[in-house]
């Protein structure tokens, strides 16, 4: 097991996150970016797979797949006429999620760099960034500095000097949560609505445009030069064994600094938001419980988490996870019923409507929730809300019937009684307005 935190201020990745210096290539190389690109493109496409897969680099987009292990499944000989494309998700949609924004803002050369070394292992050709469509100040940023890269020699025609083709297309994304999910987002690439595709084929078989297509989170790129220049058992010597790295965890909620902060996997929550997010407002006894992974996974309650390891493994034990590791912490002065009847809403407004378990689930679970706020329910409807989640769960095109299904399960397995307390309460309203 490596070390869990605090992060030394010498193992950071992206030290310009809070933009005190320019993105710009010239302070990017300053800050040791494109550092002989060449030198570590000449380690080789399947020495660099093998060295990724080493440093232990879980998915930063969500699901935490093993980065490395998925870009072996790319095919080492493209077929003529069948490149291989790599594809960034710089979407960022979840609620609560809040760290690729930053990235592309303020160290974007990060990103570029990386999509050349990960293009050039996966034997692609060509990388897209699709990027969200409300990130107007983020796309010029991240258009200029692709700009900078092509003019250096850095993409293009025999990039960085390494006697590799790789170009680089940023392209804006019209706004939706949907096109975030990697089959909408080659759909929505292609030109089509975003409407996820049914797997299998996975993207690696039959990707964008019918080619091999590896998809990836923004930071998961972003970290792979860093992880080559320092080595992979730098990366892997921080954050418990299977949950290595660092993190940009984004911290919000009811916590004294909200902020989006560089730390180390498998920090404890307490530390995590003593020392970056200025404790939970009113102190640690006003906590309520904590959405830990973006506004899909289930809140966890105070007592559980206050000491848990912020980590895929350690929110997993919780019946939670670490998704994006976006951090929203809820004070007891949240109505908690109405917070995840808000989330249930978003699903329900996002849902792209193929399939019906999702279409109409994710409908009536909202309309549902807002009954259960308002106590206007029965004790046999909390039953049968999570009886229906269940059969949304795992029964959809996407995992946004996942998304939808989690935050219920969440907040009836951990506050069934307030749910029943406002059921009664309203129960015993209506008695007592009858009777007068
Ligand atoms: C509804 C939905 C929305 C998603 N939105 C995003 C997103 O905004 N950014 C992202 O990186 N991944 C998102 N994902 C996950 C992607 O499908 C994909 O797993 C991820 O980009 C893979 O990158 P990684 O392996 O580097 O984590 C979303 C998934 C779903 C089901
Ligand atoms: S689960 Fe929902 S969002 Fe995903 S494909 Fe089906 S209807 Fe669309």
């Amino acid at each position: 097991m490596g070390y869990t935190g605090p992060l030394a201020d010498k193992d950071r990745i992206f030290t310009n996150v809070y933009g005190f210096q320019e993105p710009w290539l010239k302070a990017a190389q300053a800050r040791g970016d494109w550092d002989d690109t060449k030198t570590l493109m000449a380690i080789g496409q399947d020495g660099i797979i093998d060295k990724v897969k080493a440093s232990g680099l879980r998915g930063r987009g969500g699901a935490g797949f093993p980065t490395g292990m998925k870009w072996g499944f790319m095919p080492k000989e493209p077929k003529p006429g069948k490149p291989n494309f790599l594809v960034i998700n710089a979407d960022e949609s979840e609620p609560g999620s809040c760290k690729d924004r930053e990235i592309i803002r303020h160290d974007p050369h990060k990103l570029i760099e990386g999509a050349l070394i990960a293009g050039f292992a996966m034997r692609a050709r060509a990388g897209y960034i699709y990027i969200r469509g409300e990130f107007i100040q983020e796309t010029r940023v991240l258009e200029r500095a692709v700009a900078e890269a092509y003019e250096a020699g850095l993409l293009g025609k025999n990039a960085a000097g390494s006697g590799y083709d790789f170009d680089l297309f940023v392209h804006r994304g019209a706004g939706a949560y949907i096109c975030g999910e990697e089959t909408a987002m080659l759909e929505s690439l292609e030109g089509k609505q975003g409407k996820p595709r049914l797997k299998p084929p996975f993207p690696a078989g039959a990707g964008l445009y019918g080619c091999p297509t590896t998809v990836n989170n923004v930071e998961s790129i972003a970290v792979v030069p860093t992880i080559l220049r320092r080595t992979p058992e730098w990366f892997a010597g921080i954050g418990r064994e299977k949950n290595e790295g660092t993190k940009l965890f984004q911290l919000s909620g009811h916590i004294n600094t909200p902020c989006v902060v560089e730390e180390s996997m498998s920090i404890s929550f307490r530390e995590l938001i003593d020392r970056h997010g200025g404790g939970i407002r009113g102190g640690w006894d006003n906590l309520l419980a904590v959405i830990p992974g973006g506004s899909s996974v289930p809140l966890v309650p105070a007592h559980e988490i206050i000491d848990a390891p912020m980590d895929f493994d350690g929110l997993k034990a919780l019946g939670s996870g670490l998704g994006t590791a976006a951090v929203i912490v809820m004070d007891k002065s949240t109505d908690i019923v109405r917070a995840i009847s808000r989330i249930s809403y978003f699903y329900k407004h996002e849902s792209c409507g193929q399939c019906t378990p999702c279409r109409e689930g994710t409908g009536w679970m909202w309309r549902m929730m807002e009954k259960l706020r308002e106590g206007d329910a029965s004790v046999g409807d909390i039953d049968k809300l999570l009886d229906v989640t269940k059969q949304v769960e795992g029964h959809t095109i996407c995992a946004l019937g996942d998304a939808a299904a989690w935050p219920i399960q969440g907040l009836v397995k951990h506050f069934r009684p307030e749910l029943e307390r406002r059921i009664a309460e309203r129960a015993g309203r209506t008695m007592l307005e009858a009777a007068e």
